[in-house]
């Protein structure tokens, strides 16, 4: 049995997931849960866009088997003091911005994994540093279910598919999609031979900076494995590019991996 965790306003990058999971599983569980826990006080919580009716639909034609849509107080009851911390790999980038937000994921995650008892649990490539943070509290604990990472979609232009798209005005849509341009043209210099940190987030940096709106929390090349930041990587280890960015009201974060041909 699969289960594939989400905040529900599902897209396709969602769907991509529960379409994995039903071609590897017999049974495919979509959960759909707006966690409060893992929202900073000043984040969007109250304002996360929900529609449950089509979440359905969508969780229904990706091939879910059953949608586990609990109500806030049925996790999260009043006598409930539980937090699991993650430490070291959610300190940095996205954990250093959003404070807690990794406790919160953990936390939930190890929840719906007691809940609905999977065999493995499907997550997306976008949010890189939470399948790190993951991986790590699932081994750690010894809960038994398989990580399985997918490929992030994407829209035609490149930008990630994500629910917090709909923050995005129409003239900072067609912005949005330099992230992506930000990310390619450090796997390009990665590929032509560049392992000099400071020069691989300089390039990432001078792309972004064409959009003079997009106001940056990070940019930055890291071990894959670790997210640890050495001033020079090695030939072959793969390297993570890691960006954050504010476009308007919306909050981009997009990442891809680079890997040395063996
Ligand atoms: P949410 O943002 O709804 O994402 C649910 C899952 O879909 C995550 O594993 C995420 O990485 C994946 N996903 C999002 N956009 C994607 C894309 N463009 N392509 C492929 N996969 C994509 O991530 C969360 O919810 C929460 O933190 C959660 C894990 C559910 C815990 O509350």
């Amino acid at each position: 049995m699969a289960v594939i965790p989400t905040m529900g306003y599902l897209h396709e990058g969602h769907a991509s997931l529960i379409q994995q999971a039903r071609k590897n599983a017999d049974i495919a569980v979509t959960t759909l849960f707006v966690n409060k826990l893992q929202f900073g006080a000043n984040e969007d919580f109250s304002r996360y866009p929900r529609d449950f009716v089509r979440d359905c639909t969508i969780a229904e034609e990706a091939g879910s088997d059953a949608l586990f849509a609990p109500e806030n107080g049925e996790m999260y009851t009043e006598t409930f003091s539980t937090v699991i911390t993650v430490r070291g790999i959610s300190d940095k980038f996205e954990g250093a911005f959003r404070r807690g937000h990794f406790d919160g994921v953990a936390t939930i995650v190890a929840k719906l994994f007691g809940a609905v008892r999977p065999h493995e649990a499907y997550f997306g490539q976008k949010d890189y540093q939470q399948t790190l943070v993951i991986r790590r509290m699932t081994a750690d604990l010894n809960l038994g279910v398989n990580i399985i990472v997918c490929p992030t979609l994407r829209e035609a232009d490149g930008l990630a598919m994500s629910s917090r798209n709909v923050y995005l005005a129409p003239e900072e849509r067609g912005k949005a999609s330099v992230l992506h341009r930000a990310l390619q043209t450090a796997s390009l210099l990665v590929q032509s031979g560049e392992i000099r940190r400071q020069e691989i987030n300089f390039s990432m940096l001078e792309v972004l900076r064409t959009v003079g709106e997009l106001q940056i929390d990070y940019a930055c090349a890291a071990q894959a494995d670790t997210l640890e930041e050495p001033e020079v990587f090695e030939e072959t280890e793969p390297i993570v590019f890691l960006i954050a960015a504010r476009l308007g009201a919306a909050r981009l974060i997009d990442n891809e991996v680079w890997q040395a041909v063996k």
